[in-house]
């Protein structure tokens, strides 16, 4: 079996109170991995770990065979413009360029044509042109989604990719990531607090008591 793409070990962290120990999981290509929880146990903080963004407090992250932590931050950087996505919880785009300005930057520094036809299938073509700022949250998640995919990663990290969309918007966005990963041999980790959603993952976890476990039923 080829090694996976990320590899998390005995994670740790905690703000002003202990968010999670010992959290271990890995990813391997053509995988989807949910991630559920209440508002507050660290979802968030965990993905960043995994991500490369928040160094956790012990524990390692393994990401395409090496570890995450102890690489230079120039390396760091090139993972994160060539070979990951990150659907932010906050989107962060550039709220006074358009959204198509906002793709073509990711496109660019990923070096990777931008394929319009994800527009149509995002149902956002019609406001590309328009500036981030005058998109309804659901628009600037669609659009957020799009620049990672336009950059063609090899895992999508994806932070509440749908907590603003309603139920069939959700679940266009969830088919795109799911067609993503297994056309590209990509892998994708999700957090949710979407039972429909985390159940259309391969694998769904919850963290919950500073544990991460497996979801109670079978999804
Ligand atoms: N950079 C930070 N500095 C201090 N506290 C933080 C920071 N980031 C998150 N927290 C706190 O850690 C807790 C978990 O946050 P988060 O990981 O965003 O949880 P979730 O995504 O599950 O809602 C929250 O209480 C939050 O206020
Ligand atoms: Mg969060």
């Amino acid at each position: 079996m080829s090694q996976p793409l990320l590899q998390a070990i005995n994670l740790s962290h905690a703000f002003d109170y202990p968010l999670y120990h010992d959290v271990s999981l890995q990813i391997s290509a053509g995988e989807s991995i949910a991630v559920m929880g209440r508002s507050g146990s660290g979802k968030s903080t965990l993905l960043h770990t995994l991500a490369g963004l928040i160094e956790p407090l012990s524990g390692e992250v393994q990401l395409f065979g090496e570890n995450l932590y102890e690489m230079k931050e120039e390396q760091k950087e090139r993972l994160r413009r060539y070979r990951t996505g990150i659907v932010f919880q906050q989107h962060y785009l550039f709220k006074g360029m358009t959204a198509l300005e906002n793709v073509e930057i990711a496109a660019l520094l990923a070096e990777e044509p931008i394929d319009p036809e994800l527009f149509e299938r995002l149902e956002i073509a019609e406001v590309m042109g328009q500036k981030v700022s005058e998109l309804s949250g659901g628009q600037q998640q669609r659009v957020s989604l799009a620049r990672v995919l336009s950059k063609k990663p090899e895992i999508i990290f994806a932070d509440e990719p749908t907590g603003n969309l309603d139920r069939e918007t959700s679940e266009l966005v969830m088919a795109m990531m799911m067609e993503y990963i297994r056309k590209h041999d990509a892998a994708l980790f999700i957090v949710t607090h979407d039972e429909e959603i985390a159940s259309l993952c391969g694998l769904c976890y919850r963290l919950e008591g500073q544990k991460l476990s497996r979801c109670e039923k079978e999804v």
